[in-house]
């Protein structure tokens, strides 16, 4: 077991390497990773050892820095070597927009030389942090606006938090700020098949901070609401266009069909680097399809027939029509589907 003190950011850049947490050995070791070289960074984050959006939008940053370090920045051929590994870099998966926007913005530095590079990678870290705080408060407020019942039953999916962001996360950041505030009875945690980033990494994480949670299937998230056991669903994003559609972990969107059916407010949280507004809607999102050894297997184990095709799709397309707010660092939109008070209050506040 190789601990960090309590506090100490997930992903970080330490003397010559980039020094993560390795997602993949959570719950059963808490390991870290220290990778020097762009190939150890493409891997980790395509074995997703280092995964979440904003994680991986900064790991594509830290990457850049990485590269320009072996590679200089003086020179045709330097600086050539240098937007070939940042193109490798952003391209080791493709839904999360965070991933070529970290890499891009860090090369955009590159004929300052590799300091400057590591400067802005670095300077990336620090502005997740702070839109981590901010995102957490402001969805918290718009999670109390729209519920009425405390303290709070919440449902999420997938993992957005610490280990997913450089501070406390998105979603779970603001599910973190709530319970701060004292109004969090019990958080219900998909598992968030087939990798189980919801039962190995959120639980883990939700214990750590001494919040009550249990974990469900995937599948039993529409009958707790039909029982009436949430009252909010709070979910991250990999992608938003400008229509306001979410791409996000794979089970994302029948999750907000069923909270829409029921009546319970469908909250995304996520920062403003998750925004693709080139994308006039969510039809035009690359939605990453995975190894069907993730379906078939767990643990290693066979739990399919031996050459059984496979649908494995990592993520979907949450209509914005379904989205009861959608919140980041810098505005609160809501409206798009009416839920409790807000309803009607469509439109865009930054507050
Ligand atoms: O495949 P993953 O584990 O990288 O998918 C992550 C998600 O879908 C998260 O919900 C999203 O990246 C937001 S993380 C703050």
């Amino acid at each position: 077991m190789n601990r960090d003190e309590p506090g100490t950011p997930s992903l970080r850049w330490d003397r010559d390497a980039v020094v993560a947490v390795d997602q993949r050995a959570l719950p059963r070791e808490y390991r870290l990773l220290r990778l020097t070289t762009v190939d150890e960074l493409i891997d980790a984050i395509r074995s997703l050892a280092i995964r979440g959006a904003p994680a991986i939008g900064l790991a594509g940053a830290l990457g850049v820095a990485l590269s320009a370090r072996l590679h200089g920045s003086a020179g045709e051929e330097a600086a050539a070597a240098v937007t070939a590994d940042a193109d490798r870099l952003a391209a080791a998966r493709p839904t999360a927009v965070n991933l070529e926007w970290g890499v891009r913005r860090a090369l955009g530095r590159l004929a300052d030389g590799p300091e400057a590079v590591l400067a802005e990678a670095t300077a990336m870290l620090h502005e997740d942090t702070a839109s981590n705080r901010v995102a957490a408060r402001r969805a918290a407020d718009l999670v109390l606006s729209l519920t009425a019942r405390r303290p709070l039953r919440l449902l999420t999916h997938c993992n957005t938090g610490r280990l997913a962001t450089a501070a406390t996360g998105t979603a779970l950041g603001a599910i973190l700020e709530l319970a701060g505030r004292g109004h969090v009875a019990e958080v219900l945690v998909d598992e968030t098949r087939p990798l189980l980033q919801g039962s190995r990494l959120t639980a883990w994480e939700l214990g750590e901070a001494g919040v009550p949670y249990r974990i469900c299937a995937d599948s039993a998230a529409a009958a707790a609401m039909a029982q009436g056991l949430v009252d909010c669903v709070l979910v991250g994003a990999d992608r938003i266009a400008a229509n306001g559609d979410v791409a996000n972990k794979i089970g994302t969107y029948g999750l907000a069909v069923a909270a829409a059916h029921h009546g319970v407010p469908f909250v995304v949280v996520a920062p403003e680097s998750t925004w693709d507004r080139s994308l006039p809607d969510g039809s035009g999102i690359l939605l990453e399809e995975r190894d069907p050894a993730e379906i078939t297997h767990v643990g290693g184990v066979a739990v399919a027939p031996a050459g059984a095709g496979v649908l494995n799709p990592a993520f979907d397309v949450t209509p914005a029509g379904l989205i009861t707010g959608t919140v980041s660092e810098q505005r609160t939109v809501t409206g798009h589907f009416a839920t409790g008070p807000a309803a009607g209050a469509a439109g865009t506040t930054a507050r």
